[in-house]
């Protein structure tokens, strides 16, 4: 059994400016700043999986027919529900839904199960934060040109990730 999400993952340079605006958070809603190695944006969840539908899904995957797209992280937010600070879209992406459109499609046709709660894209960048006001931020612009399937495995100083595959989506 692995506990298994599709995500978006970031290069380098992402991964610096979503570790920037964590910091910055931080500094305005306290809690605990999530590693950087961490930073991801969930496409959809799959929780536990068996090893022999692994094999499937890493097969079956394929020929999802989004092209490579821009984000802009823009909106920073608090949940007060579970205490989380996140980063995300001030106005939705037709490709993302697209994509997680397409993904959740593929998993049912492979007869995988995964979390069919309606889709909210966000890069968890504190937790066990306090939240406060309104805040204002520099946006962090995103060239998308693929995404991955991870496996979380939970350890003392929090969860680690592997990054099993990496699909590409199609540049023009
Ligand atoms: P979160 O950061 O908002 O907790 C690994 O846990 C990733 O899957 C995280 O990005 C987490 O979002 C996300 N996720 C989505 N649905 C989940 C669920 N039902 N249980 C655990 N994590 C979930």
């Amino acid at each position: 059994m692995r506990r298994l999400f599709f995500a978006l993952w970031p290069d380098d340079a992402t991964r610096n400016a979503l570790n920037r605006t964590g910091k910055w958070l931080h500094q305005h809603w306290g809690g605990r700043r999530m590693r950087a190695d961490t930073l991801h944006l969930t496409l959809v969840f799959l929780g536990d999986l068996p090893a022999a539908q692994i094999d499937a899904l890493l097969q079956g995957i394929q020929g999802i027919p989004i092209g490579a797209f821009e984000l802009s992280l823009d909106q920073a937010g608090h949940w007060p529900h579970n205490r989380i600070g996140w980063l995300g879209l001030s106005q939705p992406s037709q490709a993302l839904e697209s994509l997680v459109q397409a993904l959740r499609d593929q998993l049912r046709t492979l007869d995988i199960a995964f979390d069919a709660r309606p889709h909210t894209p966000h890069i968890t960048l504190l937790r066990k934060a306090q939240g406060g006001a309104a805040l204002e931020c520099l946006p962090v612009n995103w060239a998308v040109d693929g995404f991955v399937l991870v496996a979380s495995n939970p350890q003392a100083d929090g969860a680690h990730y592997d990054v099993l595959q990496t699909w590409r989506l199609a540049t023009q």
